[in-house]
């Protein structure tokens, strides 16, 4: 499973990439928001000099001549870029439109399978399922997961399934157990899967046992 970052911060970014582990990363209106960015294409430039993969950048139009317009721009950044279209019928028009041109499509904001099916079906190279905002309304975002993945492994779909808006290590478990291409996960939760307290004992008992080494 490929790992994405979910973040606009730069320096989360930087950090991460020194772990040798993310393969790309997802920005989002709101992310760019708390980052305070002000010049989306600066930003998204020098992101792509620290990461070598896919770049999802949102568009802001909501209309598909805006979503095209402003995704070509965003493309011309970097060949890494991808665009991000919340689903509408607008969006599938303009997936079309973009893939037909060789943009890869991220469609966000997907929440059914058969929302999935239409985005994978119009062209899109990746779909972005919303497992913890699905939980947060009392229903199951890996069920989605578990079930997008069957079906367009049905159907040999070419479109990346990507988990997102997880919110702990549980989810990044669920979305690998069902075979989900990608997983966009905040700095936060790759931070949580990354230690383990048997992992926190285990090496404060070898550096005390080391210590006495050294006293011999
Ligand atoms: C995905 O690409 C989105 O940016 C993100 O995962 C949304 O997560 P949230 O529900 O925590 O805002």
């Amino acid at each position: 499973m490929k790992i994405f970052i979910d973040t606009a911060n730069l320096d989360q970014i930087h950090e991460v990439s020194s772990w040798g582990i993310v393969d790309g990363v997802t920005t989002n209106p709101s992310l760019m928001a708390k980052e305070g960015v002000f010049d989306v294409v600066s930003h998204i430039w020098n992101i792509s000099r620290m990461i070598n993969g896919p770049i999802s950048v949102e568009v802001m139009p909501l209309d598909v001549k805006g979503m095209v317009m402003e995704g070509r721009k965003f493309a011309e950044i970097h060949k890494n870029v991808n665009i991000k279209l919340p689903m509408s019928t607008e969006a599938l028009k303009a997936t079309k439109i973009l893939s037909s041109e060789g943009i890869k499509v991220n469609v966000t904001l997907i929440f059914s399978v058969q929302q999935a099916l239409l985005a994978a079906k119009a062209g899109a190279a990746f779909v972005s399922l919303f497992v913890g905002r699905l939980d947060d309304i009392g229903s199951n975002g890996s069920e989605l997961i578990d079930q997008t993945t069957t079906v367009f492994s049905n159907y040999n779909f070419n479109t990346e399934i990507i988990a997102a808006s997880i919110r702990h290590p549980g989810h990044v478990l669920d979305a690998a157990l069902a075979g989900c291409d990608i997983a966009t996960i905040p700095y936060n939760v790759l931070k949580l899967m990354i230690s383990h307290p048997k992992t926190d004992d285990g090496i404060n008992k070898f550096i005390d046992d080391y210590k006495k080494l050294n006293l011999l």
